[in-house]
C-alpha cells in the first residue's frame, strides 16, 4: 500500500522525496503528493494519477528551495483516487502536513467531533482527521512530537504517519502501528520511509521501529519514544540488499512478499468493522437493510481465483444466512440467460476491479434489475463504480500475477458479507455473530504460524521439481482450496495439475491415479457431519492405487498419520474459516517450486495481472 518518504538535512529535499517516490513506485498507487517548508509555511504539490503527473504540476508551478519534506504516493481506502484525496494533507491553518498509510478505524467520530467545533474538512480522506487534531496541538503550544504522541493515544486501526510543522522546519515526526516505517541514517541527513527503497541510494544504515513508536529526525540525529512519550529503543540494521531485492522486502518474488504479507493484509481486512454499538458495519454497503431483507437469491459472479473465494461464500452465506446461493463463472454467466429480478442480489467480486468478463456480467444483472454488490481490492476501478454497492478489501496492491493475498482478503470480505446478511435479516443472534468476528481476528496469529513452517513446504516443493502431474482433494470449504492450489500450480509451475471435491473422485477422477502420483489432500477439522472421516476414507482410496499423499491437517489430528506420506500442520480453526490457513502452504508450495524450476514466478508465461478482453 501507500508509499511515504520523508527528509531532513543538507541537500533539496525536492530531489530527494521525489526520487524516494519514484523508487516507492512498485508498491502501487493512484496518486502522489509532496509538502515542503520553506519561510515558515507550507507549500504543496499533488495530483491524481501516475508520478509524471505530479512533476509536470511542480514544473509548471516550481516549489521553493527547502531542506525539509515529505512525500507520498497514495493507493485510495477512503475516499476516490482525485486530486483532493491526494496526500499530503494540512491542518486547519495550513501549519501542519501529514501523510499517512494505513487505515484510522475511529475517524468518523473523530471528524464528527471537528466538524462541530467549526472544522471544514476538504477531502473524504481519514488522514486529513488526523491532520486537524495534530495542528490543534501545536498550535496550543506543544511541538510536533508531543503532538504526534497526544493523538496517536486517541487513534485505533493500523498507521504509519508522518508529519511536518511549518513553524519548526528542522524537524519530521512519525508514528506507526500495524503498519511499516524504517529510518534512513545520514551524516547531517535523515530519512523516513515505507521502506528502504526509498533512501537506498542515499544510505544503507537503518532502523527498524518498534510497534506504537513516535521518531523524530532532524539534522542532527533520530529520537524514539513510545506513544505515551517514554524513550524507547529501535533496532539498527545494514541494509546489503541490492535495489530490486529492497522493494520485495529481500524476497525473490512479488508473489512470496505478498504471501508474507497476509497475516497483516486479512488484519487490514478487518478494521473498522464495528460500529461504536459493537455492530457490524460495512462503510460502502449502500444498499438500505430493507433491500437486503427483500434479498431471496444472491449470485456471485467472479474468474479464477475470485471465483474460487465465490465458492467459499456459497458456504458461509448458505449456513448463516438460509439464502440460497448460485456461483457462477462470469465469462459464462449472461450467455445462459440467467434469471434475475430486484430481489435478486449479485455479487461481483475482482481483485482488480477491471476484469472484462465480470464487468459486462454486472451490467447484464444490473439491465435485469439486480443490484450488484462488488468485492474489489482496487479502489475507483471499474467494477465498483459500476456496482450499486462494494465491499473493499484492503490487501494493497497485488503485483505478482498469481493472486494470493487477494484471495485471502476477498474471502475474508465474503465472511464479513455472510455475516452482516445474517445481522440485517436476523437468521443468526448477536452473539453468534460475535464470536465469529473474534474468531476472524484471532486469524493472522494462525496464518504467521502457517507461514512460520514455510522450510518444510518449501523442502517438500522442491523434491516435486521431476513432477509432471498433481491432483488436489478437499471436501466442503476445502474443495475450491484444492481447485485454487491446482490453479497455483498450473499457472506458476506450468504442471497439470487438478482439484477435485474428494467424494467425486470414485466417479472418474480416481482413474487419474497412477503409482507415485502426489495428491495434495485438505483434510476437515475433526468431529463435524463426518466430514474428516469421509476425506480420510478418500485419501485412502487413492493411497491404495499408489498415489503420495500430502496432507494438509490441523494439529492434534493423528487418525491422518498413517495414510499421509507427508504431513503439513494447519492451526486448529471453524471448518469455514479454514481457507485462510489452508490456501498458504498451496502458494508457497507452487511458488517454491516454480522457482526451484526456473520459471519467472511474478510474470508467469501467457497471463496477464488483470484481463481486460472478453
Ligand atoms: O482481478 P480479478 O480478481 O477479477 O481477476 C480474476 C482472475 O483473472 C485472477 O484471479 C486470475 O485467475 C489469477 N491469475 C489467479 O492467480
Amino acid at each position: 500500500m501507500c508509499g511515504i518518504v520523508g527528509y531532513v538535512g543538507q541537500r533539496p529535499a525536492q530531489g530527494v522525496v521525489v526520487e524516494g517516490l519514484r523508487r516507492l513506485e512498485y508498491r502501487g498507487y493512484d496518486s502522489a503528493g509532496i509538502a515542503l517548508v520553506a519561510d515558515g509555511e507550507l507549500v504543496t504539490r499533488k495530483r491524481a494519477g501516475k508520478l509524471a503527473n505530479l512533476e509536470k504540476a511542480i514544473a509548471d508551478d516550481p516549489l521553493p528551495e527547502s531542506t525539509t519534506a515529505v512525500g507520498h504516493t497514495r493507493w485510495a481506502t477512503h475516499g476516490a483516487p482525485n486530486d483532493v484525496n491526494a496526500h499530503p494533507h494540512l491542518g486547519h491553518a495550513g501549519r501542519v502536513a501529514l501523510v499517512h498509510n494505513g487505515i484510522i478505524e475511529n475517524f468518523h467520530a473523530l471528524r464528527a467531533a471537528l466538524e462541530s467545533d467549526g472544522h471544514q474538512l476538504l477531502s473524504e480522506t481519514d488522514t486529513e482527521t488526523v491532520a486537524h487534531l495534530l495542528e490543534l496541538q501545536v498550535a496550543s503550544g506543544v511541538d510536533l512530537t508531543t503532538a504526534m504522541q497526544r493523538v496517536c493515544q486517541r487513534l485505533d486501526g493500523a498507521f504509519t504517519l508522518v508529519a511536518v510543522d511549518a513553524h519548526d522546519p528542522d524537524r519530521v515526526v512519525a508514528a506507526r502501528r500495524n503498519s511499516p516505517l524504517v529510518v534512513g541514517l545520514g551524516e547531517g541527513e535523515n530519512f523516513l520511509g515505507s521502506d528502504v527503497a526509498a533512501f537506498i541510494e542515499h544510505t544503507r544504515e537503518a532502523l527498524e521501529l518498534g510497534q506504537d513508536q513516535v521518531v523524530t529526525i532532524s539534522r542532527e540525529g533520530v529520537e524514539v519514544t513510545g506513544f505515551d512519550g517514554t524513550p524507547a529503543a529501535a533496532k539498527r540494521f545494514h541494509v546489503d540488499w541490492d535495489l530490486s531485492a529492497a522493494e520485495k522486502d529481500g524476497h525473490d518474488w512479488f508473489m512470496r512478499k505478498e504471501i508474507f504479507e497476509q497475516p497483516r493484509a486479512v488484519a487490514d481486512s478487518l478494521l473498522g468493522r464495528h460500529s461504536r454499538t459493537g455492530q457490524l458495519q460495512l462503510d460502502e454497503m449502500r444498499l438500505s437493510d430493507q433491500e437486503l431483507r427483500d434479498i431471496d437469491k444472491i449470485i456471485i459472479i467472479a474468474c479464477g481465483t475470485s471465483f474460487y473465494a465465490g465458492m467459499v461464500a456459497k458456504y458461509a452465506i448458505e449456513h448463516w444466512c438460509r439464502v440460497p446461493v448460485e456461483v457462477e463463472l462470469a465469462s459464462e454467466f449472461r450467455y445462459r440467460d440467467p434469471i434475475l429480478d430486484y430481489s435478486t442480489l449479485v455479487v461481483a467480486i475482482s481483485q482488480s476491479g477491471e476484469t472484462a468478463d465480470t464487468l459486462q456480467a454486472i451490467r447484464h444483472a444490473r439491465s435485469q434489475r439486480s443490484k450488484v454488490l462488488a468485492i474489489c481490492n482496487t479502489n475507483g476501478s471499474t467494477i465498483p463504480r459500476e456496482s450499486d454497492a462494494v465491499i473493499y478489501t484492503h490487501a494493497g496492491p497485488e503485483i505478482g500475477v498469481a493472486s494470493t493475498k487477494g484471495f485471502l482478503t476477498q474471502l475474508v470480505a465474503c465472511y464479513l458479507l455472510a455475516l452482516y446478511l445474517a445481522q440485517v435479516k436476523g437468521t443468526r443472534f448477536g452473539d453468534e455473530i460475535a464470536e465469529v468476528m473474534e474468531q476472524l481476528e484471532g486469524m493472522p496469529a494462525h496464518i504467521e504460524r502457517v507461514l512460520a513452517d514455510a522450510e518444510s513446504v518449501y523442502a517438500l516443493a522442491r523434491s516435486h521439481v521431476d513432477t509432471r502431474s498433481v491432483l488436489f482433494l478437499g471436501r466442503h470449504a476445502g474443495y475450491p482450496v484444492a481447485l485454487e492450489g491446482a490453479l497455483k500450480l498450473k499457472e506458476l509451475a506450468y504442471l497439470h495439475a487438478e482439484g477435485f471435491a474428494a467424494g467425486e473422485l470414485k466417479h472418474g477422477p480416481i482413474a487419474l491415479v497412477e503409482d507415485g502420483m502426489p495428491v495434495l489432500c485438505v483434510v476437515p477439522p475433526e468431529g463435524r457431519d463426518q466430514l474428516h472421516d469421509k476425506m480420510v476414507s478418500g485419501i485412502q482410496e487413492v493411497r491404495a492405487r499408489g498415489a503420495r499423499t500430502i496432507c494438509l491437517a490441523e494439529e492434534g489430528d493423528t487418525s491422518i498419520e498413517p495414510y499421509a506420506d507427508d504431513l503439513v500442520r494447519l492451526p486448529r480453526v471453524p471448518v469455514l474459516l479454514q481457507p485462510l490457513v489452508a490456501v498458504v502452504p498451496l502458494q508457497l508450495f507452487a511458488c517454491e517450486l516454480a522457482s526451484a524450476m526456473g520459471h519467472d514466478v511474478d510474470q508467469p508465461r501467457n497471463l496477464a495481472k488483470s484481463v481486460t478482453v472478453e
